[in-house]
């Protein structure tokens, strides 16, 4: 038996140390050390051997069984560092890496605070409101009274007869004065909705008020204002024209078109051949407005204006159809 279990030992260590590869050495465990291994089988004939032979066989055995385990591990050990090392020569860290998708601000938002860098540079500061309006600022405040016939051009979602989303970002201008006395600078961008939906209307779209109250203003500053506005979204080259027009809560109120950007004013398809495009409306604060915010119309002079920012980024990146801004295509919204 002492002789077997020298000889199993023997030849385990010789058998280790000519195996080449890791199933090899795999196999070479089952073969020696797995329950049927050749060590188990020697083991198994102990329970027949007389009685006082048992523990000094018993731990010859177990010295063996410990000493090939050994062996094993330091072969199996000396693999997985060469396996590691070749692994390391794969690693080519010169490689280019996979390309990695940054995405980039949508379209209506570079607009949007291009739009706030223009005002900023002109001393406005943003103001804001709530998108579920009352009727009173949405109209009422702003000289539109319920049987006024401009409610019809707004297409208004009523929530309640009283509560509904607001139509344009004009109910600010009345948030803003309530809250704060004189004088007054703002922009108010947002959401604003209305029950419209073709190829240039959306139930969603964003608008900037522009609101200025002081003792002295006039219409000039207004086309000044608008002017460097127009100037730096656009080409410098383009030319304004502020057309007469009618808003309740302005008086005069004007409706102020732009060169065409696309033919410059000679005639196209986009500007139906006038060689100008509407951009945005404007006036001077009506008195009414002021009455309804408790401004003395008598020492207070106001400017206001407001525009669809959908339509500026339509006409700046010669866009065909607004309704691309709200599909979420990133063949479209990776252009810009
Ligand atoms: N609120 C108007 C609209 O949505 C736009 C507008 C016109 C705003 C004239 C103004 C303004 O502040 O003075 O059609």
């Amino acid at each position: 038996m002492l002789e077997k279990l020298k000889n199993l030992e023997t030849a385990a260590a010789e058998e280790i140390f000519k195996i080449t590869d890791l199933a090899s050495l795999e196999q070479m465990r089952i073969k020696y050390l797995g329950r049927k291994g050749l060590l188990s089988q020697i083991l198994k004939t102990i329970s027949s051997l007389p009685k006082e032979e048992k523990p000094k066989i018993g731990k010859v055995a177990n010295d063996c069984k410990v000493k090939i385990e050994r062996l094993w591990k330091e072969r199996f050990d000396q693999f997985k560092e060469t396996l590691d090392q070749e692994k390391d020569k794969t690693l080519d860290l010169t490689l280019p890496g996979f390309p990695i998708f940054v995405g980039h601000k949508h379209p209506i938002t570079q607009v949007l605070e291009e739009t706030y860098q223009i005002f900023a540079g002109l001393g406005f500061e943003i103001a804001d409101g709530p998108e579920i309006e009352e009727d009173f600022f949405n109209f009422e405040a702003l000289n539109i009274p319920k049987d006024h016939p401009a409610r019809d051009m707004h297409d208004t979602f009523y929530i309640t007869e009283e509560i509904l989303l607001r139509t344009h970002t004009s109910p600010v201008q009345i948030r803003t004065m309530k809250s704060h006395p004189p004088p007054i600078r703002i922009i108010a961008p947002g959401k604003v909705y209305r029950r419209d939906a073709d190829i240039t209307h959306t139930p969603m779209f964003h608008q900037v008020e522009g609101l200025l109250v002081d003792t002295e203003t006039s219409f000039s500053d207004l086309k000044g204002i608008l002017t460097v506005f127009v100037h730096q979204m656009f080409d410098p080259e383009t030319k304004l024209r502020f057309r007469p027009s009618f808003f309740p809560f302005t008086e005069p109120s004007a409706e102020v078109d732009i060169s065409c950007v696309l033919c410059h004013g000679t005639g196209c398809r986009l500007c139906s051949d006038t060689g100008w495009i509407e951009i945005l409306g404007a006036g001077m604060v009506h008195p009414k407005v002021f009455e309804s915010v408790e401004y003395d119309p008598q020492k207070n002079i106001g400017l206001a204006f407001g525009m669809g920012i959908e339509r500026i980024a339509l006409l700046k990146y010669g866009i065909g159809d607004i309704r691309l801004f709200f599909e979420n295509d990133l063949r479209f919204l990776s252009q810009f």
